[in-house]
């Protein structure tokens, strides 16, 4: 399989591409300057362990021509534009999966938000209904990406509107090394990439490494409740 990914240039980016590689697929690094993404091209390969021939160089236009999967790992002041950017050379048999997160490149503890509500949302409305678009990867840190040979620290959340298509975006998770949760449409995407900030708010209040979101069951044994005899007159 191929995979675009736009923006690929940044740590993000340069996570998102690791996990293609790393499951056997390919990553084509997008960037505005194709010179940007062939350092990374070059950088990468060794820098994770990977065979260099599962990363290409491109730009973000061309990048997306080529791919099945088109990932979106630019800040969220330039997610707008880029949307419109490479919205021509888009079909309705790609995917999207965006991972952009509404947190000012500036200032992390600052948040964007787009008219739309999220960054899910405004990527859906600005693609259209034609293209499938499921968030996702917005609350995994660059470097939990990158040292894709280690037991993830999370899972992957997903919103998006097409039950199908977050079925085989969850699937396609699974071989990038991660447990994938389908949490909602497009409209919850806010509370999901909301997250993102009290991830970073967590690191900078107790100094927690890049901290990740695990979903627990209750453990065998404890008792689940409501139980209605609690309730009623002995
Ligand atoms: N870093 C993390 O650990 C992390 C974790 C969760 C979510 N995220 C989210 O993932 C996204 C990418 O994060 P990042 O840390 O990789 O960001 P970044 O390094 O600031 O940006 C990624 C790439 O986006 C491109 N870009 C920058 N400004 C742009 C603009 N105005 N228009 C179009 N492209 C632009 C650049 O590539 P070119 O100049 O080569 O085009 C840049 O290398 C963000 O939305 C962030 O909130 C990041």
């Amino acid at each position: 399989m191929i995979c675009a990914v736009v923006g690929g240039t940044g740590w993000q980016g340069a996570g998102i591409t690791t996990r293609i590689a790393a499951a056997g697929w390919t990553a084509m690094i997008g960037s505005r300057n194709l010179e940007r993404a062939e350092i990374l091209q070059e950088n990468l390969p060794p820098f994770v362990g990977l065979p260099a021939e599962r990363f290409r160089a491109a730009s973000n236009v061309d990048a997306v021509k080529e791919a099945e999967v088109v990932f979106i790992t630019v800040p969220i002041t330039g997610h707008r534009e880029v949307l419109e950017t490479i919205r021509p050379h888009l079909n309705d048999e790609q995917v999207v999966i965006d991972v952009t997160a509404p947190v000012d490149p500036d200032n992390h503890l600052n948040e964007i938000w787009p008219k739309e509500g999220s960054a899910t949302a405004e990527a859906q409305t600005v693609l259209g209904d034609e293209i499938e678009v499921v968030g996702a990867f917005k609350n995994v840190s660059a470097t939990m990406l990158l040292n894709h040979t280690m037991p993830p620290n999370c899972d992957i959340l997903m919103c998006g509107d097409d039950l199908q298509t977050k079925h085989q975006v969850g699937l396609w998770i699974k071989q990038m090394g991660f447990q994938a949760y389908d949490v909602g449409k497009s409209e919850d995407a806010r509370t999901m990439e909301g997250l993102t900030k009290l991830l970073i708010n967590l690191n900078y209040s107790y100094h927690l490494n890049q901290p990740g979101v695990k979903f627990m069951e209750l453990q065998r044994g404890m008792k689940i409740l409501p139980d209605d005899d609690l309730f009623k007159k002995k």
